[in-house]
């Protein structure tokens, strides 16, 4: 008979199971262990005690180590104090492997240690819960597409052609020749198309970022529909109703992991909501504080934030202050001291989060009201920008300048290109960036030129705009970037299992 899972056993309540895990924390008391068991579907308290077990069975619970694997056996009761609102009474154990001195400990770690630890960090709640989450959003993308009539197709990952330019291709060598992990399946995607309707990719995709920051990978997943058909408008619409829909469903599948990484989920409920729809030439206005947005100005709301932000600091910390003197006061009990220790450790990590926002604020002013149209939006232009709606917010018709050789000429203005950016709120900037594409063949050629691409790579492109070109469109949805703002994650080293960025190639 096959072992039980812990996920399950709210359903068994009464009932003998037997479970198979790791001992992920313990404690002792007098004739009782208590363990709390994981089995990677779940945690669970499991208590044994002297007098129920033999002493042999006693000796080797108590004997355990964290990390420790075993399977117990033993009766389900009902605890609605307990996680899951159950416990495992346990009559048998056995060990399958004694853990060696665990080096991830109760006791805060700095993120480089835990980075180089990932193999045993992602056994940790935490990375538990986001790893779940980022599978729930990835069984909704393929939901998604897969009901509305999109063929799933895979976009090779060694090619001869850069698609976004030239400055971020991992080189490798391809039986003499040069080739480079790919940057984007886009341009197989059009070819795809134009086989298929309507199809997607899902694959990973490499960039040769030579920097640290908190949003790029070396090596991350993408999502690229590719529609023929399609313009900028309908792309816009089929970005809002794909966002809202993953959304939608990861709050609701993923509600007690989201709950367990404290993720604050009322702006995420904001996808119910149209997604404004802003020219460039507008947000760039909106940026600079030249154009209002409900009666309000980028500055002022920041000033107003600001403001705010000081003022909780102010509580903040006498609130801390206030704990301590508690702490200190003689024959506090034991458990509210630790209750206040706790507190305090929170309070304190909340207030160092405001103080770095309230000391970038004024930058962001800066930055903001000095921006210089044409340029790309920085990462603190993005935060300001969406700081103005409540759901994610769409810029389109960039400068031609800044974008990709295929995007589509806008007809009014050649300096402009059919692009679209979805930004996320509360600073998670851009998930995904798409646009129309450009179906002019003797544009793109000369596209292709002034981007200093070679036109031998891109003919077999060509050939989309020889035989049946049509107008189409697509977009590439960044699956850490995502994932990063579903969790509330500040950086996205956490949202893959392994990541690879630049300095990181280990574990
Ligand atoms: O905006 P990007 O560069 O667009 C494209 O690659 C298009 N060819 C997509 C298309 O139209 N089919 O990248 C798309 C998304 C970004 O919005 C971001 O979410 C993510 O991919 N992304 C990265 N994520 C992590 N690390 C990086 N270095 C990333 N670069 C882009
Ligand atoms: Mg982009």
């Amino acid at each position: 008979m096959a072992h039980d899972y812990i996920k399950s056993l709210k359903a068994k309540i009464g009932e003998e199971v037997e479970l198979k895990g790791w001992v992920s924390n313990k404690r002792s008391s007098k004739g009782l262990e208590f363990i709390i068991l994981r089995d990677g579907s779940g945690f669970v308290q499991a208590v044994v005690s002297a007098e129920e077990v033999t002493a042999e069975v006693f000796e080797n619970a108590n004997k355990l180590t964290l990390e420790s694997a075993v399977s117990l056996k033993g009766k389900v009761v009902a605890d609605e104090r307990q996680e899951g609102g159950v416990e495992l009474q346990v009559n048998h154990l056995e060990i399958y492997h004694i853990g060696e001195e665990y080096p991830i400990a109760k006791k805060e770690h700095g993120i480089d240690f835990l980075m180089d630890k990932r193999h045993l960090w992602l056994r940790s709640r935490r990375q538990w819960a986001i790893m779940r989450i980022r599978n729930t959003i990835i069984q909704s993308v393929h939901g998604f597409f897969q009901q509305n009539g999109f063929i799933q197709m895979d976009a090779p990952l060694f090619t001869g052609n850069a698609c976004e330019g030239t400055s971020t291709l991992f080189e490798t060598d391809f039986y003499g020749d040069t080739a480079y992990l790919s940057q984007s399946g886009q341009l197989y995607g059009e070819a795809m198309a134009l086989a298929q309707g309507k199809i997607y990719t899902f694959g990973p995709t490499f960039r040769a970022e030579k920097s640290k920051t908190r949003r790029h990978l070396s090596e991350f997943w993408m999502i690229e529909p590719e529609m023929a058909f399609y313009d900028l408008n309908m792309n816009m619409d089929l970005i809002e109703s794909f966002v809202r829909h993953v959304v939608t469903e990861v709050l609701s599948k993923s509600e007690a992991e989201l709950a367990l990484i404290e993720r604050d989920t009322e702006s995420l409920k904001n996808v119910k909501k149209e997604f404004p729809r802003i020219p460039y030439d507008d947000a760039v206005k909106i940026l600079r504080g030249e154009m209002k947005v409900k009666g309000l100005t980028s500055i002022e709301t920041l000033e107003t934030d600001l403001k705010n932000i000081n003022e909780q600091i102010v509580a903040i910390k006498a609130e801390i202050a206030e704990r301590e003197e508690k702490i200190k006061q003689a024959g506090i009990k034991k458990g509210e001291r630790n209750f206040n220790l706790n507190k305090i450790g929170k309070l304190k990590a909340e207030a160092k989060d405001l103080q770095e926002r309230s000391q970038n604020i004024p930058h962001w002013i800066e930055s903001a009201r000095n921006f210089q149209h044409g340029n790309d939006f920085g990462g603190s232009d993005e935060t300001v920008l969406t700081r103005l709606f409540d759901a994610p917010v769409m810029v389109y018709n960039w400068p031609k300048a800044i974008k990709a050789f295929y995007m589509k000429q806008d007809e009014n203005n050649p300096d402009l290109v059919k692009g679209v950016d979805l930004l996320a709120p509360e600073g998670f900037g851009e998930i995904i960036g798409g646009g129309e594409r450009e179906t002019d063949k003797d544009y793109l050629i000369e596209q292709i030129h002034k981007h200093k691409l070679p036109l031998e790579a891109f003919e077999w492109y060509l050939d989309l705009r020889r035989y049946g070109s049509v107008p189409h469109a697509g977009f590439g949805m960044g699956l850490e970037r995502f994932v990063a703002w579903i969790c509330g994650l500040h950086h996205v080293r956490e949202t893959i299992p392994f990541p690879r960025m630049y300095g990181r190639l280990l574990p």
